[in-house]
């Protein structure tokens, strides 16, 4: 029903712009929720630019202005920006907790993030909100409203892990960056990317996670079509520890400069450590056989096997041949 949705998004709004005067006008928003994105390098532009905020922390304060302003509890529920508990209590979703209001391409709100501010590992570290009629995860990118101009204007997108991902990247003026966050990447948000670009980089985090998610990264895109680089951060870093590291001006030159096609990604990943390792270069090689026989068009394949061919001092013809047996036995 469209006036639902409509009242969705509205209360979805009155919850940003709740957040936001938190953490600017309140004690404790100020002391606890922007001097957290200060300590992490986030400057005053990027909390206006992406409306970040804070939660209270209280049981259900928010509720309770929404209460206030006419809404009920049935109809917060449904947002899910308060929860109903076993017993019968109700509280706010996100409590104690800096807020990353997510848009989508129009600049709607329709969920949040919440990062606890505490590094005890028994809370979840992040918070989200649940699908809901207006909130559909696998279709939603974080950061592309404010990344569109600048993915369109560079015909190219890079994609990355986090929130935080995004901001610091966006501050050290690298504004083409958009967020799967932490949920696996899926087709619609592919689709999405598809719409303004073909040129994909990825950069996970530099740990076994996101290596992992990358190599599946890779797989994804190339099937849509895309155009696929990677770029292997130092170990342990991911861009938001990288950006907040270097000079704005390093971050740009480092990625143009050490950003690869999946084919030396992959053989990176797989030889790692190998030294010369007969066994680990076939592996590495069946894996990118594989890669490639997802690619839908010939002339890319074929690109690629001659880049394959260079690498590993295999015959095109072979590698030609690997490749349609294992379209073949994926057809
Ligand atoms: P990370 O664990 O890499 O966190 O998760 P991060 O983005 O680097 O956050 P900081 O630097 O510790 O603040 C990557 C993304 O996965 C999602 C979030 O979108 C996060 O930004 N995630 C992660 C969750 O949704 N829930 C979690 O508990 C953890
Ligand atoms: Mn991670
Ligand atoms: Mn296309
Ligand atoms: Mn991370
Ligand atoms: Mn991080």
């Amino acid at each position: 029903e469209a006036s639902e949705r409509e009242s969705m998004l509205a209360v979805n709004d009155f919850a940003m712009r709740w957040f936001e005067r938190n953490i600017q006008q309140t004690q404790e928003g100020r002391d606890i929720g922007l001097a957290y994105f200060r300590q992490r390098g986030i400057d005053e532009r990027m909390i206006e630019r992406f409306h970040l905020g804070y939660s209270l922390d209280r049981r259900d304060a928010l509720r309770t202005e929404a209460l206030r302003a006419g809404y009920t509890d049935e109809f917060l529920e449904k947002t899910g920006l308060i929860i109903r508990h076993e017993g019968g209590g109700i509280s706010d979703r996100f409590r104690a907790r800096v807020i990353y209001p997510i848009f989508t391409l129009s600049g709607k709100v329709v969920g949040f993030g919440g990062r606890t501010l505490r590094s005890d590992k028994t809370m979840a570290k992040y918070v989200n909100s649940p699908e809901s009629v207006i909130y559909h995860k696998s279709t939603e990118l974080y950061g592309l409203y404010q990344a569109k101009p600048s993915i369109v204007r560079k015909d190219k997108c890079i994609l990355v892990e986090g929130y935080m991902d995004v901001i610091s990247m966006h501050q050290a003026g690298i504004e083409n960056v958009v967020a799967s966050s932490g949920t696996s990447l899926t087709e619609g948000q592919i689709r999405l990317i598809h719409r303004f670009t073909e040129n994909v980089t990825v950069i996970y985090d530099s740990d076994p996670a996101g290596i992992k998610a990358s190599l599946r990264g890779i797989d994804l895109l190339l099937a849509e079509g895309l155009m696929v680089k990677v770029l292997l951060l130092p170990d342990g870093d991911d861009p938001d520890s990288f950006a907040q590291s270097h000079p704005s001006s390093e971050v740009e030159r480092y990625i143009e400069e050490n950003e690869g096609d999946f084919v030396k990604f992959k053989t990176d990943i797989l030889m790692k450590d190998t030294d010369r390792d007969p066994i680990a270069r076939s592996r590495a090689m069946t894996e990118i056989v594989r890669t490639i026989a997802v690619i839908p068009e010939m002339m890319l394949r074929t690109t690629y096997i001659a880049e394959c061919s260079r690498r590993f001092g295999i015959s095109e013809e072979l590698l030609t041949l690997q490749v349609r047996r294992e379209m073949a036995a994926r057809a």
